[in-house]
C-alpha cells in the first residue's frame, strides 16, 4: 500500500504538469481526491489491513491526500496568476500617449459676415428687424413702386407659389412692413435669405441680402454717403477707393449702385473686375416718394435713403473667393479656412 501512495503522488505530479487551465484542474483534483476518487478507492482497502497497521496507514493515506490538494491548490493559484497578468498585459492603457483633440466647430463665413456687417450698422444706431420669405406680391413688388406687368419686374427673376404670392427676391419688402408699423424716425437693417430662379459661378437659387433704410426730416443723398463709405472702411479697410455709380430701382429715386476699387488689380484692370478696375457691392438711393404714399408716410415732410447688399458676393470679395457655389457644398476644407 505504500508503494501504491508513492505511485498517486508520482502521477499527480506528472500529470499536473500538462494542465494549464482550470476547467482540467478541477477534472484533475476529482479523479484524485474526489468521493469517488483514486484515493477515496484506496481507503476501501483499509479493511483488509491489520488492526496493529491502521493508524499508521490512516495516516500516510491522509498525509497523500494533502500532499495532492496542496500540488493542486499551489498550480490553481499559479494559473490564475498567469491569466491575470496576461489580461493586464493585454488590457495596458498608455497614459503617456496624446488625446485625441475634439474638432471645434466654427460659424459659416456667411454667417460671420452677416454678423460682422449686422454689428457695423447696429453702432451706428441701426436697428435688426426681419420679415417673411414667402411674401405677398404687394409686398415684394407693388407697395415698392413694381407694378404687375411692368418691365422692371424682369430685373429679377422670380419664384412664384401662386400669382399672389412669391419666395421674396430681395429684403426690401422688410422696409414696407417696417413702415407700416412705425412713424418716423426709422433707422433699421433686415438681414435674410433672398430667392430668384438663377444659377451659375456667381448666383444660387437662395442667397443672403442685408437691407437697410433710414427715414426722418432732411435726411439727404450726403447721409447716404458717408453711412455706406464708412461702412465700406470698416468691411474692406481703410484707403479702399469707393464710388457711387447712378443706377436705376424702381423704389428710390435717385439711385445708386456702389463699387469698391478692385482689390485683385489694384485698379487697374482684370478678368475679376471685366477690366473697368471697379467691383459692385450694392444697390442704394433715395427712398422714392410713391413709396412713402404706399405705407402712408408724407413725401413732403420725410426722407430717407435705403440700401440692399448680397452678403455672399461682399464675402468673396472680402477673401478672395471665386466661385459662390463653394458656400453651399460644406467642403470642411473650404470651410476649415475660415475659423
Ligand atoms: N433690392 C435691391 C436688389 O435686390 C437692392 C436695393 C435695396 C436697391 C435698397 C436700392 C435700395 O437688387
Amino acid at each position: 500500500m505504500i508503494d501504491v501512495l508513492e505511485d498517486v503522488k508520482k502521477q499527480a505530479e506528472a500529470e499536473l504538469g500538462s494542465v494549464d487551465d482550470e476547467v482540467s484542474l478541477q477534472n484533475l483534483k476529482a479523479k484524485f481526491v474526489g468521493r469517488k476518487g483514486v484515493i477515496t478507492e484506496i481507503l476501501k482497502g483499509m479493511k483488509d489491513i491489520p488492526d496493529s497497521d491502521r493508524p499508521r496507514m490512516g495516516k500516510l493515506i491522509n498525509e497523500t491526500k494533502t500532499f495532492v490538494e496542496d500540488l493542486i491548490d499551489n498550480r490553481l493559484n499559479e494559473i490564475r496568476d498567469e491569466k491575470k497578468r496576461r489580461s493586464l498585459y493585454e488590457e495596458k492603457i498608455d497614459v503617456t500617449l496624446p488625446g485625441r483633440g475634439m474638432p471645434v466647430g466654427a460659424r459659416h463665413p456667411i454667417t460671420q459676415v452677416m454678423e460682422e456687417v449686422t454689428a457695423i450698422f447696429e453702432r451706428m444706431g441701426f436697428e435688426v428687424a426681419e420679415g417673411p420669405e414667402v411674401e405677398t406680391d404687394y409686398y415684394n413688388f407693388e407697395a415698392l413702386n413694381i407694378p404687375k406687368n411692368h418691365p422692371a419686374r424682369d430685373m429679377q427673376d422670380t419664384f412664384y407659389v401662386s400669382d399672389e404670392i412669391v419666395l421674396r427676391t430681395h429684403t426690401s419688402p422688410v422696409q414696407i412692413r417696417v413702415m407700416e408699423k412705425r412713424k418716423p424716425p426709422v433707422k433699421v437693417i433686415a438681414p435674410g435669405k433672398v430667392y430668384r430662379c438663377d444659377s451659375d459661378i456667381s448666383h444660387t437659387p437662395m442667397f443672403h441680402q442685408i437691407e437697410g433704410l433710414l427715414v426722418d426730416e432732411g435726411v439727404t443723398f450726403g447721409d447716404l454717403k458717408g453711412v455706406l463709405t464708412e461702412f465700406v472702411r470698416l468691411v474692406f479697410g481703410e484707403g479702399v477707393g469707393v464710388r457711387f455709380r447712378p443706377s436705376f430701382f424702381p423704389f428710390t429715386e435717385p439711385s445708386a449702385e456702389v463699387d469698391i476699387a478692385c482689390m485683385i488689380c489694384g485698379g487697374k484692370g482684370c478678368r475679376v473686375c471685366k477690366n473697368t478696375g471697379w467691383l459692385e457691392i450694392l444697390g442704394c438711393g433715395m427712398v422714392d416718394p410713391e413709396v412713402f404714399r404706399s405705407v402712408g408716410y408724407d413725401p413732403d415732410k420725410y426722407s430717407g435713403f435705403a440700401f440692399g447688399m448680397g452678403i455672399e458676393r461682399i464675402t468673396m470679395l472680402k477673401f478672395g473667393i471665386n466661385d459662390i457655389r463653394l458656400f453651399f457644398e460644406n467642403d470642411i476644407r473650404f470651410l476649415r479656412q475660415f475659423t
